[in-house]
């Protein structure tokens, strides 16, 4: 069996540019989907997965995260006085109440890579998960806690992967596949955002890793990589082979939450699900359809 899995690396410190203005001074990880922060979907699996101590890596503009994980005393009062329990409960119950945060930070965005390095003392010499926010999940077992299951028999490292179409493999890391049973497909190669007609498959590698922390020590090599980046990518190829390597198949539906669009039908999906919007929400849409067809 594995080493039991109970640190999170949350990297969060990217720029948001895409969103501008609405990120200009808000971290986009804060962005909601229907009324909770695309962070708290992320920290919720983590924890759901049976998750511990959850690793911030921030950088500038990004206090909101930290005040949204942290108490909120006036606000509790307030909402206390006022008899709105389940409002109460939302804000209180944002981090489970047995587990640990830690923020560091990366001082220049160098890349994922980079980032998961600067989280490297706070790991040590265990191995630990990373979730990437962008990457929603819907699902009904959380997608880290899949990971963890299909993990615990295997050892090594494993990432989530889903088919792409080919002509946004420069988006992703792409995984060369070998044997497949079920959902797990053994990884034998891996390459960061390659051309459609250069890349090993259409099988992307979407924001979900659980790994071994010998990828620290590839990773203090601090080579640049696609984009000029310190690509996570990279150091994960150079285990591959002296380490078991793995790609999970997950279920469930993946929302790019790094696109407008994306960040869109993520709305529209998680707005349906809720038996307090669902109904109305789907009468507005037809409303809507409706009026397009005419
Ligand atoms: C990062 C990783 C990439 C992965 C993707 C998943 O890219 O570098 O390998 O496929 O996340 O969303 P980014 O989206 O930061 O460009």
């Amino acid at each position: 069996m594995a080493q039991r899995v109970r640190k999170a690396i949350f990297p969060v410190g990217g720029l948001g540019t895409r969103f501008l203005p609405a990120t200009k001074a808000m971290p986009k990880e804060m962005l909601p989907i229907v009324d909770k922060p695309l962070i708290q979907y992320a920290v919720e699996e983590a924890a759901a997965a049976g998750i511990e101590e959850f690793i911030f890596v921030t950088g500038r503009n990004k206090h909101a995260i930290e005040d949204h994980f942290d108490r909120s005393f006036e606000l509790e009062a307030n909402l206390e006085q006022r008899g709105q329990g389940e409002l109460l409960a939302a804000i209180r119950d944002c981090v489970p109440s047995d587990t640990r945060l830690a923020y560091t930070r990366q001082g220049q965005a160098l890349g994922l890579g980079h980032a998961v390095w600067c989280a490297r003392g706070l790991v040590g010499d265990e191995p630990f998960a990373v979730l990437l926010a962008d990457d929603l999940i819907q699902s009904e077992t959380p997608c880290l806690k899949q990971m963890i299951e299909a993990h615990a028999p295997l050892g090594g490292n494993l990432v989530a992967t889903m088919e792409v179409a080919r002509a946004h493999t420069p988006n992703y890391g792409v995984i060369a596949p070998g044997a497949t049973r079920d959902r797990l497909i053994e990884v034998k190669g891996l390459v960061e955002k390659p051309k459609p007609d250069l890349a090993p498959s259409n099988l992307a590698v979407i924001g979900r890793y659980i790994l071994q922390p010998e990828v620290f020590s590839h990773l203090d090599r601090q080579q640049v990589g696609a984009g000029g980046e310190i690509q996570l990518t990279d150091a994960l190829a150079s285990l591959i082979g002296a380490q078991p390597f793995y790609a999970l198949r997950f279920a469930g539906r993946r929302f790019d939450c790094g696109s407008k669009i994306g960040f869109l039908e993520a709305n529209l999906a998680f707005a349906l699900e809720r038996a307090d919007l669902g109904t109305e929400f789907r009468r507005l849409l037809r409303q809507y359809a409706d009026a397009g067809a005419r």
